[in-house]
């Protein structure tokens, strides 16, 4: 029954075989109701033909027929055949009307849902991502239908992202552009003097712009899968002693100290075990978190970059004792373009809000898992993030 329920294969085959039987039971029953009458009717005729007199002839049974008795055998032949035949003839109009009707009937059944989806489909390629179709019992049309469903309910969430992108980046493309705007008016009128400081400041503005477009590109190249991944078995250490080198100069100049450490032997890292990742991807992600430590620290602040196996991962953490996060930011943390404080963030060098999203979306790439750990404002945070182990 359930198998009936699922496969509109076996609903056609039976609404077939249901308009097969309907018909062959309405033809049976008017053979039989109208039969007698249309035979007497012809045996009639054909005694009017034959007796002029009117006295009554009796009637060729069946058996009687082709024994050559009664009206001969010729006449009762010919009269049986047409009784059958108007008889039949009424039978078939009334079995066809009767599966016509069931058919369509049942067609109706089976293609409602189909111009529900060809109706809807219309609509969401006219602009309206909203609709939906009904989804009814469970065969193939009405998977087709939830498919349809989620399918819309995927454009509609691309479209909306669509529309937050286009305001996000307008938004941010307007603070710089409205700071340089601000320096050229202030140096033309002479408000401004015309110093190397001043045009330093308008070449940073300058410098966050296109800093800008590459974080997007990165962005938009992340989003759309548009990379490939050249995932190899990793030394961890190895990694992380480049990310510092990258960055040791800034920590120094901060003051901010780094420490590293990881496994039991001397050399942090030495004796985890090989990852599997994309060396290039793993770094940029390194180098998000550990920039971030550093930039949402203080002077005199300390960083600490940690790794240990657990199972069959290897957890990486980034931790400082800066300027940490408040709980309500922690789910928005990873969002794109989002910031605890915009300003506090320019400041500090910051970017637009988009390095944790990229760094996230590729740790998710590797199989792994990325997350921010911060007891409140004040207090530090710690990042980690998880890569697979090479078995
Ligand atoms: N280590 C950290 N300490 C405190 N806040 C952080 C830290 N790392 C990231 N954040 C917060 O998360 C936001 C998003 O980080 P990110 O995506 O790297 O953007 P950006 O660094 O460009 O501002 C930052 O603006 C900041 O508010
Ligand atoms: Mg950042």
């Amino acid at each position: 029954m359930k198998s009936i329920r699922e496969h509109i294969s076996a609903k056609l085959f039976l609404s077939y075989l249901a308009v097969l039987i309907v018909g062959a039971a309405v033809l049976l029953f008017a053979v039989i109701f109208t039969a007698p009458g249309a035979y007497d009717r012809h045996m009639q005729m054909a005694q009017g033909l034959t007796n002029s007199t009117g006295t009554p002839v009796p009637f060729p049974g069946m058996m009687d027929m082709g024994r050559g008795r009664g009206l001969g055998q010729g006449a009762g032949f010919v009269n049986f055949r047409d009784g059958v035949l108007e008889s039949l003839g009424y039978a078939v109009i009334a079995a066809v009307l009767v599966a016509v009707a069931v058919s369509i009937l049942f067609s109706r059944n089976i293609v409602a849902p189909l111009q529900a989806m060809m109706s809807a489909s219309q609509r969401i390629s006219d602009g309206s991502y909203g609709e939906r179709v009904a989804v009814n019992g469970s065969d193939e049309l009405a998977q087709l239908a939830v498919r349809f469903n989620r399918m819309a309910e995927r454009l509609e969430q691309t479209e909306s992202m669509r529309l937050q992108l286009l305001g996000d980046v307008s938004h941010e493309l307007r603070t710089p552009l409205t700071v340089i705007g601000g320096f050229m008016e202030g140096l033309t009128d002479g408000v401004l003097p015309a110093t190397p400081e001043t045009y330093e400041q308008v070449r940073m503005e300058a410098g966050r712009l296109s800093r800008l477009v590459d974080d997007l590109q990165e962005l938009s190249r992340v989003e759309s899968h548009a990379y490939r991944l050249e995932i190899h078995a990793v030394a961890l250490a190895g990694l992380v002693e480049t990310v510092t080198k990258r960055l040791a100069h800034q920590y120094a100049e901060k003051k901010v100290e780094l420490t590293l450490t990881g496994g039991s032997a001397e050399i942090p890292f030495a004796d985890l075990p090989l990852v599997l990742a994309d060396e290039d991807r793993i770094i940029q992600v390194l180098m998000n978190l550990m920039a971030n430590a550093l930039a949402y620290t203080p002077t005199g602040g300390e960083v600490v970059v940690s790794a240990v196996r657990i199972g069959k991962e290897v957890q990486i953490s980034v931790t400082d004792n800066g300027t940490g996060i408040p709980v309500e930011s922690l789910p928005h943390i990873f969002d794109r373009f989002y910031r605890v404080d915009k300003s506090r963030s320019r400041a500090a060098g910051g970017g637009s809000g988009i390095g944790l999203t990229i760094a996230r979306a590729f740790v998710n790439a590797h199989g792994g898992r990325i997350w921010v750990e911060s007891a409140g404002e004040g207090t530090g945070s710690t990042f980690s993030f998880t890569l697979p182990v090479v078995k």
